[in-house]
């Protein structure tokens, strides 16, 4: 089975397992990326079944109008009863690494703000330790320079995102051997660096359940 259709099938299994859950009155935020995408597509056939969506990313924003579903400021609800987004990878502790496509910042607010994190993966993004995936930092961009030295200072070997701007007008750097064996005080460091605004590290904030597409179907893991 190819990689599309397990992402398929790991959106398939969080949207079955929010249903019963929603209401009319029910916000949901939802993440970026090409699993999130599956998820909206799938969405969009429920969508009498709550109010609307807040979304991580200006992409993701016109998918969900595209697709008929009301899209919210996160300033003008109620905390959203589901978060549903991907990652890049994820350990056992469900801690994990996200930001390949440049929405870091906005997704952990999301992550933060909403009741339950549900992140969606096919099997090829498990790992043991986090890291081969390089680290997404979101950086102002006058202190490029600066919070690039800073990750050196951290045994980082970071790489600026060449051409992209981040919806919050930022920069990335994309950082390479970080040791991240223990996530929370690596998450915490990066975060310290004056300029940074975030990382793509959700260890102090990892996923709740998370939902793997494997050719054996879909393994959910419990936090
Ligand atoms: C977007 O910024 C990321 O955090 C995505 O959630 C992550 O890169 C996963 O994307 P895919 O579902 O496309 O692999």
């Amino acid at each position: 089975m190819s990689q599309d259709s397990h992402k398929q099938e790991a959106a398939r299994a969080a949207l079955d397992h929010i249903l019963p859950d929603l209401t009319s009155r029910s916000i949901l935020g939802i993440g970026t990326g090409s699993t999130v995408n599956f998820f909206i597509e799938a969405l969009a056939k429920e969508k009498d079944q709550f109010e609307g969506a807040v979304a991580s990313s200006e992409a993701t924003a016109e998918r969900l109008k595209q697709h008929g579903i009301p899209v919210y400021e996160l300033n003008a609800v109620e905390p959203p009863r589901f978060y549903i987004d991907g990652a890049d990878e994820a350990n056992k502790r469900l801690e994990l690494i996200k930001g390949g496509g440049g929405a870091l910042t906005r997704e952990k607010i999301l992550a933060a703000a909403s009741e339950t994190f549900l992140c969606i993966v096919d099997e090829t993004k498990e790992v043991d330790i986090l890291g081969a995936f390089p680290l997404p930092v979101e950086v102002i961009p006058m202190a490029r320079s600066y919070v690039g030295r800073e990750l050196v200072r951290l045994g980082g070997d970071p790489e600026y995102r060449s051409g992209f701007v981040t919806d919050n007008g930022n920069i990335i750097l994309d950082v390479h051997h970080l040791d991240l064996s223990r996530p929370i005080k690596a998450e915490e460091a990066i975060n310290q660096i004056t300029g940074v605004v975030t990382n793509g590290l959700f260890a102090r904030r990892p996923a709740d359940k998370l939902f793997v597409a494997t050719s054996q179907g879909v393994r959910t893991v419990n936090r």
